[in-house]
C-alpha cells in the first residue's frame, strides 16, 4: 500500500507479482496499481495494514493524520515523524471497501466514531455483509507513550480492544434513516443509513474491554478472509499470550512471571481438519537476568505448553513485537 500525494492525493493499493524464475530483474517494475481511494482529508491518513476478503480490499481511514506541513518543516523544527502526526477526535473514521474484479470503490460510504487502529484480525464476507474484525484503540495515546522516557515513568499503556464492524453490502429500495441494516444473527454491531445516504457503523466489543492485546494472529492458511473461529495475540502489555473463541466467546491465556512473548504464530498441523489442530509458537524475551529467552511451542486448541527450545543469550529482537515463522522442506 502506499500514499500519493499532490493534486489528486490517493490510498493506493499495489500488486507486485513474484519474480520470473530464474530472472534476476526488480519485480517493483512489474508493479501495478489495483486500487485507488481518493483522499477525504487535506492531509494523509496513518495506516499500518488493510484487509482483504475474496472480492474486496478493505482500508480503514482514520482521523491520525501526517501534518504535510509540519512534516516539509520538520529538520529544520527539530520535529520527529510523530510530532507531525494529528488525531482529530471529532472526525469520523471512513472504511473503504473496493472491488477487486472491477477495482471500483463501494457506493455505500461507511462512517465510524473516531478509532486509532494498527492492525487487522481478519474480515469475511457474510451473507450480504462484510464482517471486519481489528485491534482499536480509541485515540492514538500508544503512539505517545511508546517513547523511552514517557515509558521510563511508568505510564500505563491505552488499552486496544477486538471491535468487529460488519457493514451491509447493499441497501434494500425505501430503508429508513436510523433503520440498522445489520441482519446477522447473534450480532451486536450495528450500521444505520443517515439522512445524507452514508451508513454509520458501530462496532461490536468482541471480548472483555479489559484486555490490552496487540499482534492479533490467526490460521491465515485456512481462514484468512474466511469466516473464522480463533485468534491468538499477545496481551496484558506483551506479558500473556492469548487464545479468543470466537464462538463461545472465551480466552485462554498462557503467562510466566517476567517473560515477555513476540507475536504468536499459528502454524496448522500438516493434514488439520480442524481449525486450531496444530502449534502457536512465540519468542519469549526473559525479563530475568538470571533466565534464559526461549522459543516456546504451546498447543493450538489446549493453548498448553508442548516445550520450550532455550537460548544460551537474552533474545531481545523478540521485542520487537511481531512474529515470523518460515518453514522449508528440502
Ligand atoms: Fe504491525
Amino acid at each position: 500500500m502506499g500514499t500519493k500525494y499532490g493534486l489528486y492525493s490517493s490510498y493506493n493499493i499495489i500488486k507486485v507479482p513474484p519474480p520470473d524464475k530464474g530472472v534476476q530483474d526488480n519485480p517493483l517494475q512489474k508493479a501495478s496499481i489495483v486500487c485507488t481511494i481518493p483522499m477525504s482529508n487535506k492531509h494523509p491518513s496513518y495506516y499500518h495494514s488493510f484487509g482483504m476478503t475474496d472480492n474486496y480490499f478493505i482500508y480503514v481511514e482514520q482521523p491520525l493524520i501526517l501534518n504535510i506541513w509540519k512534516l516539509v518543516i520538520m529538520k529544520i523544527m527539530g520535529y520527529t515523524f510523530a510530532d507531525c502526526m494529528e488525531f482529530h477526535k471529532d472526525w469520523p473514521t471512513r472504511i473503504h471497501l473496493c472491488n477487486r474484479e472491477t477495482s471500483q470503490l463501494t457506493e455505500i460510504k461507511y462512517i465510524a466514531d473516531a478509532l486509532f487502529l494498527f492492525h487487522h484480525v481478519n474480515a469475511y464476507e457474510d451473507n450480504g455483509h462484510m464482517v471486519i474484525d481489528i485491534f482499536a484503540y480509541e485515540d492514538d495515546l500508544i503512539m505517545k507513550r511508546m517513547y523511552m522516557k514517557v515509558a521510563q515513568d511508568g505510564h500505563d499503556l491505552p488499552l486496544s480492544r477486538p471491535y468487529r464492524f460488519v457493514l451491509p453490502l447493499y441497501i434494500p429500495k425505501n430503508t429508513k434513516v436510523g433503520v440498522n441494516l445489520v441482519t446477522l444473527d447473534n450480532c451486536q454491531a450495528t450500521a444505520m443509513l443517515r439522512e445524507d445516504g452514508s451508513v454509520y457503523c458501530h462496532h461490536e466489543l468482541l471480548f472483555d474491554p479489559n484486555i490490552i492485546a496487540e499482534f492479533p494472529r490467526i490460521n491465515y492458511d485456512d481462514c484468512n478472509g474466511k469466516k473464522y473461529r480463533y485468534f491468538y495475540s499477545s496481551g496484558r502489555d506483551l506479558m500473556q499470550l492469548l487464545k479468543y473463541d470466537l464462538e463461545k466467546r472465551t480466552i485462554k491465556a498462557w503467562k510466566e512471571d517476567d517473560m515477555f512473548g513476540s507475536e504468536p504464530v499459528f502454524i496448522a498441523k500438516p493434514g488439520a481438519t480442524k481449525e486450531d489442530e496444530g502449534v502457536v509458537i512465540s519468542s519469549v524475551l526473559s525479563g530475568d537476568e538470571k533466565k534464559s529467552s526461549f522459543l516456546l511451542i504451546l498447543d493450538g486448541e489446549s493453548f498448553e505448553e508442548i516445550g520450550r527450545a532455550v537460548t544460551p543469550a537474552h533474545v531481545q529482537n523478540s521485542f520487537g513485537g511481531h512474529g515470523l515463522f518460515d518453514f522449508t522442506i528440502n
